[in-house]
């Protein structure tokens, strides 16, 4: 049976298992992975016994804005409505506060997964491209 659980102790190598079999969030060390998990406003996690089997991040400034990140479901367990349960627990609390912006990246071939869900695709999001940055003078 898959469990959902909430909050930030999850062990760095339990995620890093999980991340490694996903191509974008593969290859990220244990000690940023703790770090970027302990600075998570909203940790969301799927469990099949002691196996680490989904995530979803949340990052808020708690009153307006909030966007999910890692929404990473096991290989081996996708198509099992596992991603839609940890969509639904990560997305709920701020849905029930009234949040004006949810917002997330889709990865390609992922946008079905989240128009299903009610996102919408947004003709002015916008992503750096950090080798355009106009550095600022030293
Ligand atoms: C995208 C992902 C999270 C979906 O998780 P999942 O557990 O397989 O999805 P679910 O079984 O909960 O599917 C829920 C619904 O979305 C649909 N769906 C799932 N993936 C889809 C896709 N890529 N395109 C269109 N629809 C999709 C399912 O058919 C299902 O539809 P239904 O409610 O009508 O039955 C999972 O495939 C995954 O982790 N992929 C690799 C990592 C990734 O790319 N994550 C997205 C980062 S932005």
């Amino acid at each position: 049976m898959i469990e959902i659980r909430t909050g930030p102790a999850v062990a760095a190598h339990d995620i890093k298992a999980l991340w490694d079999k996903i191509a974008f969030s593969r290859g990220r060390d244990p000690e940023t992975i703790r770090l970027a998990v302990e600075e998570t406003d909203w940790f969301v996690h799927a469990w099949d016994g002691d196996r680490l089997v989904a995530t979803a991040r949340v990052i808020t400034d708690g009153a307006f804005y909030a966007t999910l990140w890692d929404v990473i479901v096991d290989p081996e367990y996708q198509g099992q409505g596992i991603g839609k349960l940890v969509m639904q627990r990560a997305v709920e609390p701020f849905l029930d506060r009234n949040f004006s912006f949810i917002a997330l990246y889709a990865a390609e071939g992922k946008e079905g997964f989240y128009t299903k869900l009610g996102f919408d695709a947004h003709p002015r999001g916008m992503k750096l491209k950090e080798s355009q940055w106009p550095k600022s003078p030293d």
